[in-house]
């Protein structure tokens, strides 16, 4: 209940009460969401810079065997492609914790611990600017929905389920983000973004539909 109260101020939109309120609830990950513990400093950085926009399923479910070169590049492409909010020494360290906790490197391997040094850093790259990641993260929709589970609003997955098929699907999306609402979902509701300009709102239900 603590955390909902706080998800939903992090969004600056504090539901007055929500605390109290009984008939909420919140069902906790299950064991598969979790990443798999190691005493390497990456591990805890990833807690808690990967599971933001995603469960750890997603890491869960890479194939086995992946190397260090392949890990990297996957939490590199987290920061480029996606935005996420890590520097290059996290992508190393976090790179060089799942090629050791879910790949194929040893933690004695030699360029493992020259990710964890700072010499092992790669030269600063600009990161690209993804559109609607941007704006998934301007707009502080990520506090409230991630991809692949529910949060205090539906996985974006669900919605792009939900409207499968239906070819009116991003006027409807954009639609619902513009005016926000409840009872499509549950009782909690979205709140407007009579803000956002119709290309914003094209550009955010075009990549929601394609999730
Ligand atoms: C800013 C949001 C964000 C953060 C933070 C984030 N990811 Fe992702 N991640 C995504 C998106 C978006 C996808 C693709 C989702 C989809 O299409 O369902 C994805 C997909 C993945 C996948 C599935 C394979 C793939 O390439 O699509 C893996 C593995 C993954 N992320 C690992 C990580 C790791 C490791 C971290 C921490 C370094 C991380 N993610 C942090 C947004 C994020
Ligand atoms: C304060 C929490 C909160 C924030 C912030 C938020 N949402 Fe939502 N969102 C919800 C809830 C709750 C629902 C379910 C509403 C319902 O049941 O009708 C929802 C529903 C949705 C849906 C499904 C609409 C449908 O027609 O089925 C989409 C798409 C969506 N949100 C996108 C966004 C986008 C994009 C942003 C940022 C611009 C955003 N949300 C920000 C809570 C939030």
């Amino acid at each position: 209940m603590k955390r909902l109260t706080t998800l939903l101020c992090a969004a600056q939109i504090c539901f007055a009460g929500v605390a109290n309120a009984a008939p909420l609830s919140i069902s906790l990950p299950p064991e598969t969401a979790a990443l798999k513990p190691s005493p390497l400093p990456g591990y805890k950085l990833a807690q808690q810079k990967c599971s933001t926009c995603h469960s750890a399923d997603y890491i869960n479910f890479q194939p086995p065997g992946m190397t260090l070169a392949q890990w990297t590049a996957e939490a590199g492409k987290m920061q480029q492609v996606y935005g996420a909010p890590i520097s290059n020494e996290d992508v190393s360290i976090i790179g060089a914790y799942l090629a050791v906790t879910y790949g194929s490197a040893q933690s004695s391997d030699a360029d493992v611990q020259a990710a964890h040094s700072p010499m092992g850093q790669r030269a600063a790259t600009p990161a690209t600017k993804v559109d609607a990641m941007a704006l998934l993260q301007n707009n502080a929709c990520l506090s409230c929905h991630a991809f692949d589970h529910k949060v205090v609003g539906p996985a974006y997955h669900e919605v792009a389920a939900k409207y499968a098929g239906d070819p009116q699907a991003a006027a409807k999306i954009a639609a619902s983000i513009q005016h926000g609402g409840a009872g499509k979902w549950g009782q909690i509701p979205m709140p407007p973004y009579t803000q956002l300009n119709p290309e914003d709102l094209q550009t955010l239900a075009a990549f929601i539909l394609a999730r």
